[in-house]
């Protein structure tokens, strides 16, 4: 994880360095870093904590620089502190700043030691600003970072700067995003596109094994073999107002409310008036679906719960039959590829290091194709699919998904459409979704109207430590996914049961203390679910209960909100939204840091910590 930044300018750079670094702090906040060069020293200036503690100290020091080099750091090897914070240095002479995980962490950090170097923090990072010192000879710092990274194991984007050079910026990638901000007078490099949105709208996306030089009035490119090559400049307009909280208290807040145009964008020029559009994933995508047997749908949190909401969408709409896998767990078993399977990913990043992963891994499977679901157009993920729908859902920085969420469910109905669609399957009912998907903005406006009954049901909830989250069939995803998000913002325990499960074991749960979240639409379960909910109350269960229409259902302790009656296939979208609603407001409640909530970060670029970095205690 970790987000990087460097520039090169004729203007001082502390400041922008500092402005990407905020809009990057998704992709982590345990401590900031920036390395300023001065002519005759580089001074280095690190702060434990969010981007904030670091602007803190740029405006007490004050240092101005036209180069330099900025962390923000997710911890992954060594805790969070001001030694193990970015930039890492090297005998005064190498500054450099690295997303990802070095794998061979171990036997370089070993190689170095011997030959003299000493090591100030704990993390595999500061290995690379040795390696490139190990290898600075004529003062090339070029040639010193592509012998560094020869060397290297695992994923890397890093930037470097070194006191010779008052005008250069060196940068590697390989497996971690990295990009090149072409301005005027002035150039960028940058872990995400968003960081130099106020900066520059054109964009070099580096590819795997490059190495680049890059200066103020000009940028260098070299290839895994060391050759010099063009890299395509890509125009991007990035609304820097997406980016900024504007009336609301919260990213997340404004996210929640933001629904009804995010999922009117990911409908816009895709549906015709009684159907899906043809070839809205790509040319080609309609002969590939045409061949479509059975998906494999892989992903992550939020986006792993899309999937499992999808299921159901691809049986009914399309009837093809769908498997649904954590992406962290899908490459560690041996998947049997069935003839006409279709690769799905979904992930709001598209940076997801398990979901990018489990795509590589795919790749040598016999798939018929890969298609990604994914929100950042210039992500890897999108890069490497074979055909993309993009969600379109606009910046979503709060940690907690969203709106990313709510956009996926509307892309995996596009999607069941499309293959029902090249597959001649019912046309009635393609017809059916299409007028529902057009009455979907005014619907999602219609459930956030729920916010005022659910903000007096908040007080409760937010004094308890547990909760359990009930639904029936699409329904338990959706849960599951409620239960995530009150997990991850308000830090109270929360699970989610399909409601004909309670019986199963968790009824022994249920007492008067632990809230009941429970969703019940009018549908076919509706009935059954009805007296699972009964069986709670039996046993003096306290009931939030979202529903339609069930006025005879009766509470003796908790609440009942009425839902806009809605129609069925965007029903799951719509009681989404209550779920959110609820999760954002007992956060605040209790008074969480509930944007970023702690040890979590928005886009998780690393699988984890590998078990031979970690010092075990010896027996005794
Ligand atoms: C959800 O609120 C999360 N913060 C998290 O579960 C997220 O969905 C997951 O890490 C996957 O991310 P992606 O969609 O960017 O791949």
């Amino acid at each position: 994880m970790c987000g990087i930044i460097g520039a090169a300018s004729s203007r001082n750079v502390g400041k922008l360095l500092i402005q990407g670094l905020h809009k990057m702090e998704y992709r982590g906040y345990d401590s900031a870093g920036i390395a300023l060069h001065q002519k005759d020293h580089v001074t280095r200036l690190r702060a434990l904590g969010k981007v904030q503690a670091l602007e803190d100290l740029m405006i007490e020091h004050k240092p101005k620089s036209k180069l330099g080099i900025a962390h923000t750091r997710w911890a992954t090897h060594g805790k969070p502190s001001e030694a193990n914070a970015h930039p890492h240095a090297s005998s005064e002479q190498i500054y450099i700043v690295h997303n990802g995980i070095i794998e061979n962490y171990k036997e370089l950090t070993k190689k170095l030691k011997d030959s003299g170097y000493q090591f100030a923090s704990q993390t595999d990072s500061e290995l690379i600003a040795h390696l490139i010192h190990h290898h600075y000879k004529n003062n090339d710092l070029l040639c010193a970072m592509q012998l560094a990274i020869k060397e290297l194991e695992g994923a890397y984007a890093i930037a470097a700067v070194d006191l010779n050079h008052k005008d250069q910026l060196v940068i590697a990638r390989y497996k971690s995003p990295l990009l090149i901000g072409v301005g005027i007078e002035e150039n960028f490099a940058a872990s995400d596109p968003l960081a130099l949105a106020q900066l520059t709208s054109d964009f070099v996306f580096l590819e795997d094994g490059d190495t680049a030089v890059v200066k103020k009035d000009s940028y260098e490119i070299f290839d895994a073999k060391s050759k010099s090559v063009n890299r395509e400049v890509t125009h991007l307009d990035i609304e820097t107002s997406s980016v900024t909280k504007g009336e609301f208290s919260h990213f997340m807040e404004k996210e929640i409310f933001e629904q009804p145009q995010s999922a009117s964008n990911t409908l816009e020029s895709r549906l015709g008036s009684n159907d899906v559009l043809d070839n809205i994933f790509g040319l080609g995508s309609s002969e590939i679906f045409s061949e479509t047997k059975r998906i494999q749908f892989v992903a992550c949190g939020t986006s792993l719960h899309a999937g499992k909401v999808g299921r159901f969408w691809f049986e009914e709409i399309a009837g093809i039959p769908c498997y649904v896998d954590f992406a962290s767990e899908y490459r560690y078993r041996n998947p049997l590829v069935e003839d006409g399977t279709l690769f799905v990913t979904i992930s709001q990043s598209g940076e997801t290091a398990d979901t990018l992963a489990a795509l590589r891994y795919a790749k040598d499977k016999d798939y018929l194709s890969t298609l990604s679901i994914c929100n950042v157009p210039t992500s890897s993920l999108a890069r490497e699919s074979d055909h993309v729908l993009f969600t379109n859902a606009g910046p979503e920085i709060g940690v907690a998904s969203t709106k990313a969420f709510t956009t996926q469910l509307v892309s995996l109905l596009l999607l069941s459409m499309s293959i029902a669609k090249s597959q001649d399957k019912n046309p009635i009912m393609r017809e059916a979704i299409t007028k529902e998907l057009k009455d979907l903005p005014a619907a999602i406006n219609a459930s956030l109207d729920t916010k005022t009954a659910i903000q007096k049901i908040t007080p409760a909830i937010a004094e308890k430590n547990n909760a359990l989250f009930l639904g029936r069939g699409i329904f338990f995803p959706i849960v599951q996914e409620g239960a995530l998000k009150l997990k991850e913002i308000s830090y109270i325990h929360a699970e989610a049961y399909p409601a004909g499960e309670l019986k199963h074991g968790p009824l022994a749960l249920v007492d008067d203390s632990i809230p009941i979240v429970a969703l019940s639409p009018e549908n076919d379960l509706t009935e059954k679910l009805i007296s699972n909910l009964e069986e709670v109350k039996a046993r003096g269960g306290t009931l939030y209960v979202f529903g339609e229409g069930q006025d005879q259902f009766t509470i003796d302790s908790g609440s009942y909100i009425g839902m806009p009656k809605c129609n069925k296939f965007i029903a799951p979208i719509i009681y989404t939204i209550p779920l959110q609603i609820l999760a954002y407001y007992v956060a605040c409640h209790r008074g969480t840091d509930l944007d970023q909530p702690r040890n979590l970060a928005k886009s998780v670029t690393v699988e984890s910590v590998s078990y031979t970095h970690l010092t075990l205690p010896t027996k005794a």
